[in-house]
């Protein structure tokens, strides 16, 4: 048993779908919040400066004295999980392997949609995850150049077929709270047309922001496709994680949710209570990396 916070931190609000769901799966356990919205997006940044982004938050929450690490940021996991894993003395949890991980076990056809920033699209861990998850031996893969995907990923041994697509603008566009109305629509459908007459039967949203778009995006890709998101994947990973380690919290009573941010806590806040439902009551102002 282990009282101590989990950490959770993303590049800005987005994250907050993973604190929300590790809170109602997790509720006796304390959580810290970093949300590094002074520098956010991380989405379009080099590998290397995500890097270095990801280790300024990591530390600040390792200061805070954290239990486990999430790293909530889709782009912040695929370029950064596997130093961080090296170099913390915590454990750490990515988003990219419970989503990965729920996709291979949900999808029927074999045919999975991937979407995310161009960050973690480039950084290719998800199809790499599910290459790993699915035996990598025993997989070929031919890139077939652009088409209408960013990457287009055959697995010859008939294993999987993985269409990929960054979607940029759904990041600003949930940030502004344009998660239903006619430039949604169109801007859901112009992404996603190719992926959809792919006929794909698992999307998997790659990005802490797209839930907040599950609605139109559900709608256009049809009862057939089932979406899947990071967030409630990987609170449950979190929690078999704690449980394997001992690290579970035995506290009674309300739990502790503590929420910091780089840049002005006004703004977060108020886009903020669309990411956690009202529940959202303060934030404070840190700077990192000095
Ligand atoms: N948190 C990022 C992700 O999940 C989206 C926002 C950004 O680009 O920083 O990839």
């Amino acid at each position: 048993m282990n009282s101590a916070p989990i950490g959770i931190f993303d590049s800005g609000i987005g994250g907050l779908t993973v604190l929300r769901e590790t809170a109602k799966l997790l509720p006796d356990e304390d959580i810290i919040y970093l949300g590094d919205t002074a520098r956010v997006p991380y989405g379009s940044k080099s590998r290397e400066t995500v890097i270095r982004y990801s280790f300024e938050d990591a530390n600040f929450l390792v200061k805070h004295g954290i239990k486990l690490l999430v790293v909530a940021c889709n782009t912040a996991t695929g370029y950064a999980l596997g130093e961080l894993k090296k170099r913390l003395p915590i454990p750490v949890v990515g988003v990219i392997e419970p989503g990965a991980k729920n996709a291979v076990k949900t999808t029927k056809t074999k045919r999975i949609g991937i979407i995310g920033t161009e960050g973690t699209i480039k950084s290719n861990s998800y199809v790499n995850e599910i290459m790993r998850l699915a035996g990598r031996e025993a997989i070929t893969i031919t890139e077939h150049g652009e088409k209408r995907f960013d990457r287009y990923f055959e697995i010859r041994t008939g294993a999987f077929v993985i269409f990929t697509k960054a979607c940029p603008l759904f990041v600003p566009m949930a940030e502004e709270g344009w998660t239903d109305n006619e430039v949604t629509r169109l801007t859901v459908e112009t992404y996603l047309r190719g992926i959809k007459d792919e006929g794909v039967d698992v999307l998997l949203l790659g990005c802490t922001h797209y839930p907040l778009l599950e609605d139109a995006i559900g709608r256009f890709m049809g009862k057939a496709t089932t979406l899947i998101d990071s967030a409630s994947a990987t609170a449950v990973e979190v929690e078999k994680v704690l449980a394997e380690k001992g690290l579970l919290s035995d506290k009674k009573g309300e739990a502790m949710k503590k929420i910091f941010v780089t840049d002005s806590p006004e703004r977060f806040l108020n886009v903020g209570r669309r990411f956690l439902g009202g529940n959202l009551k303060g934030a404070e102002l840190v700077s990192l990396g000095n």
